[in-house]
């Protein structure tokens, strides 16, 4: 009879407990970027972008409470790959935000597994959308832009070009995809140098750069780089060479320009977003974004915002239903206005589709911006665009 009463206690408490855990009422969001090292600039404009949203728009969303759980992984994939563990088996995430591209690629098996939605908030690599079906991307892909500064350097006269890319997978898809449009277009690549992730040092680069002449230097270096890469451009004398500077957005980082002196000024790249984009939205989110860190938004910035957003909206979609499957399928398809301008989650790929704009950097009232002169709309990743056909 006691040990009845005592079984049945425990039945009881079980199914308490079970229940209690089902209903969720606090949803937990566990962020896995880099806070500290080379890459430590990308973590904290993540951390700040999604603490603002939550501050913008509550905390509190289709009648549960948001909780924000930002992890550093020291820019190691390994590390990336326990912390999502951590955060799925010991704080019951119900979303992943993850950061950089081997980062986020060793969390994917830990994702699909325990069918876990994650926004890729700042990795640029193709492939990493297709390491889980749970992946959804709300950055950017490099290919997206390299193609397009391919387009508009053979449009005005560039033939000759030598590439310099950060030695990793967004650096070579970078500088494939650049390769691919350029040398269609009629143009030549002399030569491709690859400058090491860490500690980049780009003056020996730039030296053999300068020596092979070309007419048209095409540089990625990720986040974070934009500064130390100016300087060195300086150094060599290359801002004064004749020889025109191109990229994706990310060598011309809207946090790294108002430190980078004038060795930019001029150079025009493919990029998704700019602090001096001139939409109403972009001009609340600069001005929030700046009061509430002192730093300007920028290209990585809104990865994270959207990327919260994106959570706020699937779950209101399902509302507040927060299993996989329900919360991935909300989110195929889903389309808003970013501070960058209009996006929207391809339904077959869940890889984001965006304007990218074409940009000069320009001095306005002392400051130096990326003013945008040229849009393409609804660009799509071109690696998956290419798969379709
Ligand atoms: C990436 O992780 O793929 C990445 C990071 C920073 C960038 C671009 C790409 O600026």
């Amino acid at each position: 009879m006691r040990y009845k009463r005592v079984a049945a206690v425990a039945i009881v408490l079980t199914g308490l407990g079970a229940n209690s855990a089902f209903a969720q009422d606090t949803i937990k969001i566990g962020i896995v970027v880099p806070m500290t090292g080379t890459s430590g600039a990308v973590g904290r404009e993540i951390s700040d972008a999604t603490k603002l949203y939550v501050a913008q728009h509550g905390d509190t969303v289709a009648g549960k409470k948001i909780e924000l759980l930002i992890r550093d992984d020291q820019s190691v994939p390994d590390n990336a790959k326990r912390l999502a563990q951590e955060l799925i088996v010991n704080d019951k995430v119900s979303f992943l935000g993850a950061g950089l591209t081997p980062s986020a690629m060793s969390m994917a098996p830990i994702a699909t597994e325990a069918k876990v939605p994650t926004i890729v908030m700042v990795s640029g690599t193709s492939v990493v959308t297709e390491r889980s079906p749970y992946y959804v991307r709300t950055s950017f892909t490099l290919g997206q832009q390299s193609g397009i500064i391919a387009d508009w350097a053979i449009k005005n006269g560039s033939r000759k070009a030598v590439s310099i890319l950060s030695d990793w997978a967004p650096g070579a898809e970078a500088g494939k995809v650049f390769e691919q449009n350029f040398t269609k277009g009629g143009g030549q690549i002399l030569e491709t140098l690859k400058v090491p992730l860490a500690n980049a040092d780009f003056s020996p680069f730039l030296q053999r750069a300068h020596d092979l002449q070309p007419d048209t230097l095409f540089v990625f270096v990720p986040a974070g780089q934009a500064g130390t890469f100016a300087r060195q451009f300086a150094e060599r004398g290359l801002d004064k060479s004749g020889i025109k500077l191109i990229g994706p957005g990310d060598i011309v980082d809207d946090d790294d320009l108002p430190s980078t002196g004038d060795a930019l000024l001029g150079v025009v790249t493919a990029g998704m977003y700019s602090t001096a984009h001139p939409s109403q939205m972009n001009k609340d989110y600069a001005a929030a974004y700046k009061k509430a860190t002192g730093h300007r938004a920028n290209f990585i910035s809104v990865g994270g915002y959207d990327g919260m957003n994106l959570i706020y909206e699937t779950l209101k979609k399902t509302g507040g239903k927060a299993d996989g499957d329900s919360l991935i399928g909300a989110a195929k398809g889903m389309s808003w206005e970013s501070p960058r301008g209009p996006i929207s989650i391809d339904p077959e790929t869940r890889d984001i589709i965006q304007t990218v704009y074409i940009r000069r950097v320009a001095k306005v009232d002392g400051a130096l911006r990326n003013n945008e002169f040229d849009s393409i709309p609804a660009v799509k990743d071109p690696a998956k665009a290419r798969m379709k056909h």
